[in-house]
């Protein structure tokens, strides 16, 4: 029978070693026996961004990239964007099954008990500039919220950590509303929690005058199921990030900060705001080939295609696109989705897309409902950030409860100066020499 191992010859040595393979891996550690001598540190390796080296064992998201499968808890994400709703999704991802009526009543009044933040928060929130972004206030008071909540550095303690689960989850739409709130001077809504999740939202966003808010009910859905579909993804970058601070034992508010901080960027979730800039750029459907022409010359990147794992049409944006049909119904349609139309079908006809296995993500077509819904752009990521909190705390539960992780700390191949002779700053080289310098490149 095959066995279950890598065998490995050194030639530097011409010693052999044998591996043992588990679930498709190898244990790096495993490599460090590898030595050429012994003052030799042994074998490592060298992957940055982590293309191909797991972190963890997980149970919480499975995603196949080359099938464009994606389950939570092993449900098919297509199943529960029909037939789930977002806090139901929230605690199969948190607790890794579908609840009973009697359970989810009882999860839904935990969280929506906790949907009003302490007046300090909102007075902290007051602080920020007029025109300052709302990703970076719910960065900023996500942290912040540490200091309210000092108990929570006791993340051991399973009550502790289910408290401020709950916190977190229902208290992150209330931020993010106020933070959309601050930057359009308008005064702060406190949460009505006879509402669903996302009506609520929605009134904390978007109520004037009236006694009570009334969400137009195909919004509502459609913003429920953008939050299912948002949820979790696994090991992505804001995640990594959620894993690698929560390593370090610090209270969870400050490790989901890390997280939404590592959300904002481009690359990540801020990628469905740049799609709207670019799809405002191009401006016409004329304009299409043209703009495909200076993606393929590497002008710029066609933002809202490719993934890092998908190669293969990301499963969540073929139902964002269901739900943008449903949307337009009530908002009108978004005349953006000509030009996304028109650049998702040349570009999946074009080699260069074709050869590099570039499809539709995620953030393709969610930036064009969100806009056809009224929010601004720079709402985006943060419509992003409220969903993902399931996954985050849940991701950081798991990695607490891990007794194979340790604080996060990768390792490096240095290849900077070897020992150098200190100098006294009237003797060191002018300016212009040091430019010639690799090291003081920035
Ligand atoms: N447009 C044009 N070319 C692209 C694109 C794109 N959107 N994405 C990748 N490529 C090319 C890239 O230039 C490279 O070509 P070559 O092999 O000739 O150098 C090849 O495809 C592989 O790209 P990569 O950068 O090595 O792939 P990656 O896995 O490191 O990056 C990605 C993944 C998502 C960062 C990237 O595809 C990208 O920048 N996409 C646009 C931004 C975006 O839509 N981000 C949202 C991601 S999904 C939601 C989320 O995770 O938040």
């Amino acid at each position: 029978m095959a066995k279950n191992t890598l065998s490995i010859t050194d030639n530097r040595t011409g010693k052999q070693y044998e591996i043992p393979i588990e679930l498709g891996t190898i244990n790096a550690m495993d490599l460090r026996q590898i030595r050429t001598d012994a003052e030799d540190f042994g074998l490592m390796t060298y992957d940055p961004a982590f293309t191909n080296t797991a972190s963890c064992k997980s149970r919480i998201t499975y995603i196949d990239g080359d099938k464009g499968i994606l389950r939570y808890r092993g449900y098919p994400i297509e199943e529960l964007a029909e037939k789930s709703n977002y806090l139901e999704t929230a605690y199969l991802i948190v607790k890794g099954e579908l609840p009973n009526r009697q359970h989810f009543e009882t999860w839904e009044h935990n969280i929506t008990v906790h949907t009003m933040v302490h007046e300090n928060i909102k007075k902290f929130m007051e602080g920020f500039r007029y025109d300052a972004h709302p990703m970076g206030m719910l960065v900023g008071t996500i942290g912040a919220m540490s200091t309210f909540y000092p108990e929570a550095k006791n993340i051991f303690d399973l009550d502790s950590r289910r408290l401020q689960t709950r916190r977190l989850i229902g208290k992150v739409p209330t931020v993010a509303a106020y933070a959309y709130r601050h930057s359009r001077g308008l005064p702060y809504v406190i949460p009505d929690n006879e509402l669903s999740y996302t009506g609520n939202f929605l009134s904390m966003l978007f109520k004037m005058a009236e006694l009570q808010y009334k969400p137009n009910p195909v919004l509502e859905r459609a913003l429920d199921v953008l939050f299912i579909l948002h949820a979790d993804h696994e090991q992505n970058c804001s995640t990594s990030a959620v894993r690698a601070v929560g390593s370090s034992q610090v209270d969870p508010y400050s490790a989901v900060a890390a997280a939404a901080a590592a959300l904002y960027g481009p690359l990540h979730g801020g990628a469905n705001e740049a799609v709207i800039r670019m799809l405002v750029e191009i401006g016409d459907v004329k304009n299409v080939p043209e703009a495909i022409k200076k993606f393929k010359a590497g002008e710029g990147r066609l933002m809202g295609f490719g993934h890092r794992v998908y190669k293969n049409y990301d499963p969540r944006a073929k139902i964002i696109k269901q739900v943008a049909d449903q949307v337009f119904e009530v908002t009108g349609k978004n005349p953006l989705i000509d030009i996304a139309v028109e650049l998702e079908r040349i570009a999946l006809e074009d080699e260069y897309f074709v050869k590099r296995k570039l499809y539709p993500n995620v953030d393709f077509y969610s930036g064009i409902i969100y806009q056809a819904m009224g929010f601004p752009m720079e709402m985006f990521p943060v419509l992003f950030a409220i969903p993902r909190m399931a996954g985050w705390v849940a991701q950081w539960a798991e990695m607490v409860r891990d007794g194979e992780q340790k604080i996060a700390r990768p390792r490096q191949i240095y290849i900077g100066e070897d020992t150098r002779r200190w100098i006294p700053m009237a003797d060191r080289p002018e300016p212009l020499q040091r430019e010639e310098s690799v090291s003081h490149q920035i």
